[in-house]
């Protein structure tokens, strides 16, 4: 769907006015969808009212809550989406009018590619039409933010029999070709002469070789001197191996657990698009975790890049098995940051469910300060976990370094213990195993892959 902004606005249109109070509306519309209107707006909870005829929307902007506005533009769209090929929005400000544009095209994805009939299925909505005080550069900026949103939703939702670990791979690096910034993709042999002995042996049970995809976005304008790396869980998918997952429909989601991939790959994207002056890496290892012949096993002690052994008493455990290997490549760079996404356990869903991700780490306060207001403005909301050295105990093993299993509670901590053995820079692990992937649609995050992380990391980094 294309933004566009217009200078006057068309009657017998589908509009969507935005309004801070009643009064906005006055010489905008006929005296009885005027009087329609003033009798909702009464209705302390009233978020948006459709006309009688349908296709005039008044949404209120009363609270100063952006993401009111975004939902209100994904039940708009819902009335629309099947209707009509352009729709109007007029009003509000700058900032509520971009809410507004982001909530609906947002709404607007979808995933068709294996449909038969996808020519049916298609929203036919091609043309939002913005009337009001909007910049070109403000609705380029969105469209170009969404756009990478929609790349990561597709990366999630593709299943492994198409995006495997060199699809994968490929998928970036033809995207850095597309945006123009730099992808290096280092094959098997590379991995093995590294002795990524981490990413290598979750590979071990799969007949698909690994990748380690290094991206890099530097500017000139740069702001920051010391690169900030984002480090992506790339397992196209997890079966826990020999470890086998264990309950029903445990792996039926889980071609999406290379949604911290996605989400950095994607977050990239969207910086380099928008010529935000930051200086950043992503590294994405890649692999997928299969119980094949020759898979690693219980038991095994693994020597890690960094030279770390690990006693591998599960393999589902796998995510903290890869990252870990780039993490310590990220030492070379002097990062000022290190961030990680991942889908990296089941307990950060227990915890808190899909709504929000779950951060960790040893970074400044302000650091976490920024991110979390970060994840308030977007929506795509962040929140900080405790991360005190005694749960380092738990990872204590009788014959090697480190075990890669802590104890039975509280799972999310002591996997980003574990990883932070690897780091050593300021480090932020995010665990988006709750919201990386939906089940039931929430708004206009939709169902299926939602691209958590890219917004949030995107305004993140923009602001920092
Ligand atoms: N990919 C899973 C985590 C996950 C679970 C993501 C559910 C999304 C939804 C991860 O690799 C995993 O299996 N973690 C285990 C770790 C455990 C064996 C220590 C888990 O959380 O159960
Ligand atoms: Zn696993
Ligand atoms: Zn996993």
């Amino acid at each position: 769907m294309k933004l566009n902004i217009i200078k006057s606005l068309q009657k017998n249109k589908n509009i969507v006015f935005l309004a801070d109070k009643i009064d906005d509306l006055k010489g905008k519309l006929s005296n009885d969808d005027f009087n329609y209107f003033r009798k909702y707006w009464k209705d302390e909870d009233m978020q948006y009212v459709k006309s009688t005829n349908g296709y005039i929307f008044v949404v209120k902007t009363i609270k100063k809550d952006l993401d009111k506005i975004r939902r209100a533009a994904f039940s708009t769209h819902d009335t629309l989406k099947k209707h009509y090929k352009e729709v109007t929005v007029s009003g509000g400000n700058s900032e509520k009018m971009l809410a507004f544009a982001e909530g609906f095209l947002l709404s607007d994805y979808q995933f068709l590619k294996y449909f038969k009939d996808a020519d049916k299925r298609r929203n036919t909505i091609k043309k939002l039409e913005l009337h009001g005080t909007i910049t070109q550069k403000d609705v380029n900026d969105l469209q170009n933010l969404i756009e990478s949103v929609y790349w990561a939703r597709d990366m999630v939702n593709e299943p492994v029999s198409f995006l495997d670990a060199v699809q994968l791979a490929e998928e970036i690096k033809a995207k850095g070709k597309a945006t123009n910034y730099k992808v290096e993709v280092l094959g098997k042999g590379k991995i093995e002469s590294l002795k990524m002995g981490g990413l290598l042996a979750v590979n071990k049970g799969s007949e698909i070789p690994p990748t380690f995809s290094i991206i890099e976005y530097k500017p000139k304008n740069a702001k920051n001197k010391k690169p900030i790396v984002l480090v992506g869980k790339g397992v196209v998918y997890d079966t826990g191996g020999l470890s086998l997952k264990p309950t029903a429909h445990s792996m039926d989601l889980m071609k999406s657990d290379m949604g911290g991939a996605a989400t950095m790959a994607a977050t990239i994207d969207a910086l380099a698009k928008n010529k935000i002056p930051v200086h950043v890496i992503g590294l994405i290892p890649a692999t997928d975790n299969r119980p094949g012949k020759t898979a690693y096993a219980p038991g095994d002690v693994i020597t890690m890049f960094d030279g770390t052994t690990i006693e591998v008493l599960n393999t589902d455990a796998e995510g903290r098995m890869i990252l870990a290997d780039a993490l310590a490549y990220a030492n070379k760079y002097e990062p000022e940051l290190v961030i990680d996404a991942a889908t990296l356990t089941g307990a950060a869903v227990r915890a808190l469910g899909t709504k929000t991700s779950i951060s960790m780490g040893n970074a400044k306060d302000v650091y976490f300060r920024k991110l979390y207001q970060s994840g308030q403005k977007t929506n795509d909301k962040v929140f900080r976990f405790p991360f005190w050295d005694e749960w380092k105990s738990e990872l204590k093993s009788d014959i090697a370094d480190m075990k890669n299993l802590g104890g039975p509670n509280a799972g999310m901590i002591t996997a980003g213990k574990f990883l932070e053995h690897f780091v050593k820079y300021p480090y932020i692990h995010i665990d988006i195993a709750g919201p990386a992937f939906l089940e039931t649609a929430n708004s206009y995050n939709g169902k299926g892959g939602t691209g958590a992380g890219v917004r949030l990391l995107y305004q993140f980094l923009k602001d920092l």
